[in-house]
């Protein structure tokens, strides 16, 4: 198993081009089996779980492929509804494809999806919001059986879920009449798929906001789309930067999107300059814990995804910060990993009470999701002497060759 060796005591220093959005990417695919005609997505980030999703596409027999950041995909000839449970598996946004192959085909076999485990991550939102659309679901000996064309209704979600609110869209696209999601999810991503179905011919208006109303269009023509940069990814190399000192130019940043976190990291005392794209970090003293509590909260609150890599930022900074984690009900596995490297944190329930140490020292931890990897990174780069992080196949999921990025600002790290 392939691990990171990172010693710590550099500060970062240069400038690095965001990559394209994880969260963004993997939908649009799926919403490329809707379309009549070849897409093309340039910015599309070279991640094992965008090599999944392709692994989905070409089973449908779309024919998906990839040149450097772009993709092309050819979805004229989808021929199988039935997706693997391994590929099922893989990942979290398997579930998506079940709206689009759905929507393409009428019929559609899935199972429950794989991903990082963040406590239970039911579907119950996705499958019922199909069922009110017209889909007839039944689920036998693990695997969700659907079919059925869509046709316009109103949804409400109890929660605005991302991936309910993206199986909904991709869904009723090409339905009979007009759906209108409330409650629906407000995360830049979702504006991103819509943006993008706009751009195939989709009549979807509202989106960024709670209502969502898709008015359905016979076909979908193909497109090339520039997908958004990757918010988590922007917020994971600033925490780095500010945990071990130095200074930093993030380019291809979303900064309006990015907003929720920088409005929190300002307050540890780093200097924050924004212009255009760019984002300009310089940490040069101690970081101070933030006074208020870090709640993560759907868009346009602080991101769950962020909440790891901030706190092992603040671990080490002067003062107690709290966060509540109100996404997930277990997101704090990455925890023991930062106590191991000397950290003072109580992590019970929602809440983990981070008390800032002097320094945090080297030690040889393990991944256990994506974004508790990358908090063990940031830790790393900070702490004194040197770390090994394995389990890094959680990593690869969400960032792009991260120990080229991290050598690129000066960082120590390499992959073993
Ligand atoms: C998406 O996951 C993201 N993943 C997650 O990023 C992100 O943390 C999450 O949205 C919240 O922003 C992708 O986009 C691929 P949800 P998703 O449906 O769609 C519960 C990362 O690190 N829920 O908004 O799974 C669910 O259990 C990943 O990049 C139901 O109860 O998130 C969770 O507690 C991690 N029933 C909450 O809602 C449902 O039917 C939010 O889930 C659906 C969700």
């Amino acid at each position: 198993m392939q691990k990171f060796i990172i010693t710590g005591g550099r500060k970062l220093r240069g400038e690095l081009a965001l990559q394209g959005s994880k969260n963004s990417a993997l939908p649009i695919m799926a919403a490329s089996l809707l379309c009549g005609e070849e897409v093309v997505l340039k910015s599309c980030p070279r991640l094992t779980d965008v090599y999944a999703a392709s692994r989905i596409l070409n089973c449908t027999g779309c024919k998906c492929s990839f040149s450097g950041s772009t993709a092309v995909i050819d979805p004229r000839d989808v021929s199988r509804t039935d997706i693997p449970e391994t590929l099922m598996h893989e990942m979290r946004s398997s579930i998506i494809f079940m709206g689009a192959v759905l929507g393409r085909t009428g019929e559609c076999t899935v199972s429950i999806p794989g991903g990082c485990e963040l406590g239970p991550r039911p579907i119950d939102m996705h499958l019922a919001a199909l069922r009110k659309m017209g889909a007839d679901i039944r689920e036998e000996h693990g695997r969700i059986i659907c079919s059925g064309k869509a046709h316009g209704t109103k949804i409400s979600l109890t929660f605005p879920s991302v991936g309910a609110t993206e199986n909904i869209i991709l869904f009723a696209v090409n339905a009979d009449g007009e759906t209108v999601i409330n409650n629906a999810a407000r995360e830049p991503e979702i504006c991103d798929l819509c943006g993008f179905l706009r751009k195939c011919g989709a009549d979807i208006k509202g989106d960024g906001g709670s209502s969502i109303i898709i008015n359905g269009v016979p076909k979908l023509h193909g497109c090339e789309y520039n997908i958004m940069p990757d918010r988590i990814a922007g917020a994971t190399y600033l925490s780095m930067t500010a945990a071990a000192g130095g200074e930093i130019i993030l380019t291809n940043s979303c900064i309006t999107e990015m907003e929720p976190f920088l409005s929190v990291l300002e307050q540890t005392g780093c200097s924050i300059m924004t212009c255009g794209d760019r984002i300009y970090l310089r940490s040069g003293s101690r970081l101070k814990a933030v006074k208020e509590r870090i709640r993560t909260m759907p868009h346009p609150g602080f991101p769950t995804d962020a909440q790891a890599v901030l706190m092992a930022a603040l671990a080490a900074a002067e003062g107690t910060s709290v966060f509540e984690e109100n996404i997930f009900d277990c997101r704090y596995r990455h925890v023991d990993a930062l106590v191991k490297m000397g950290a003072d944190i109580q992590a019970v329930g929602k809440i983990a009470v981070v008390k800032g140490v002097n320094r945090l020292h080297g030690a040889d931890v393990a991944a256990t999701d994506l974004r508790g990897g990358a908090a063990m990174v940031v830790a790393a780069l900070a702490a004194d002497g040197t770390s090994s992080v394995s389990g890094i196949h959680h990593i690869d999921r969400g960032y792009e060759k991260m120990e080229d990025a991290v050598r690129l600002l000066g960082g120590d790290m390499r992959r073993s």
